[in-house]
């Protein structure tokens, strides 16, 4: 693969790629079925982080609109990954109810508006114990700390109802990450 997740074109900070990369790479040399859905595509640049993190994963891509995704970057991500372009607002009730993935690494980048972020946090009901949910925005870009105003309150709205099942891990960049511990 000529593509690298750490310079492939993407709305990711340098330390939001390592950390993409290194939380699928935890579980890719454990052995088992590896599956990880990323909402929000645009160019791919997190989706390459994931596939290069842990290239046996399934690997979903979930975006209302996949013609901005290089060809190459398609290419390189390999048979093994799913594009699907659809809103996240169908989606994501469609396969919670599905319930048959069990997910290691849910990825949450797509509309920054509250009522899609509650939505997209539905994923976490199929994440496995040991498993992740990022949100990716939860803070601003500017490096301040602050707050998004739209991704930060429904990531504590759906805290709220499952904190006995997760446990944050530090900050990195503008992302939160969630541990599933039962
Ligand atoms: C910030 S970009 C994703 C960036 C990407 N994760 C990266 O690493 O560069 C957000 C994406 O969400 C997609 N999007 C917007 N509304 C959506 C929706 N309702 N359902 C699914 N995807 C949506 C947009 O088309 C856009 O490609």
């Amino acid at each position: 693969m000529d593509i690298d997740y750490k310079t492939t074109k993407g709305m990711l900070k340098p330390e939001e790629r390592q950390h993409l990369f290194d939380l699928a790479r935890s579980f890719a040399r454990v052995y088992g079925h590896h599956v990880i859905i990323n909402i929000g595509v645009e160019m791919g640049g997190s989706m390459v982080c994931l596939r290069q993190g842990c290239p046996d994963a399934d690997l979903y891509g979930i975006d209302i609109d996949l013609s901005t995704l290089p060809q190459d970057v398609n290419t390189a991500l390999g048979s093994n990954t799913f594009l699907i372009e659809k809103d996240s607002l169908l989606y994501v009730p469609e396969v919670v109810l599905q319930h048959g993935l069990r997910v290691n690494l849910a990825f949450i980048d797509g509309l920054h508006y509250k009522k899609y972020v509650s939505n997209d946090a539905l994923l976490s009901e199929l994440v496995i114990p040991g498993g992740y949910i990022v949100f990716h925005d939860a803070y601003l870009w500017d490096n301040t700390d602050q707050q998004q105003p739209e991704v930060y309150p429904p990531i504590e709205d759906w805290l709220a109802e499952h904190s006995n099942q997760w446990e944050e891990r530090p900050k990195v960049g503008t992302m939160r990450t969630f541990k599933r511990t039962e």
